[in-house]
């Protein structure tokens, strides 16, 4: 019974070894997920080696969509959004050509307080 436990726990450890080595990290500039409107966010997305070919993708209320259609600006492997909107509340990936994503994080974008409404 022991034994089948440590088995178990070796074989998650390895699988997420050999996951990471290859796959792309989404990577915010921020310790949070959690903005207010108006800040400047940046996703990244980081491999091994480089990260030619990935894109940053995501799902919002209103659609799926990738960076640089109609929201953020792509640059070297990160996607740059200057002035971020509730709307832009969704789920963000990096995503390659063939397809391979990796995990995703959940962005989520309160209104400002208004003081004078
Ligand atoms: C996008 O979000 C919608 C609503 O939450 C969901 O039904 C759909 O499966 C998502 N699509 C992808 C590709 O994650």
């Amino acid at each position: 019974m022991k034994m089948k436990m440590i088995l178990l726990r070796l074989l998650f450890l390895t699988s997420l070894l050999c996951s990471s080595t290859n796959q792309v990290r989404l990577v915010l500039d921020s310790s949070n997920s959690q903005f207010f409107e108006g800040t400047s966010v940046t996703l990244s997305c980081e491999e091994h080696d480089g990260s030619e070919g990935w894109t940053v993708r995501r799902n919002t209320t209103k659609r799926l969509s990738k960076c640089g259609e109609g929201w953020g600006k792509w640059s070297d492997s990160s996607c740059a959004i200057e002035f971020i909107f509730v709307q832009d509340t969704g789920v963000y990936w990096c995503e390659s050509r063939e397809g391979a994503a990796s995990s995703s994080i959940q962005l989520t974008v309160s209104g400002k307080i208004r003081l004078w409404s």
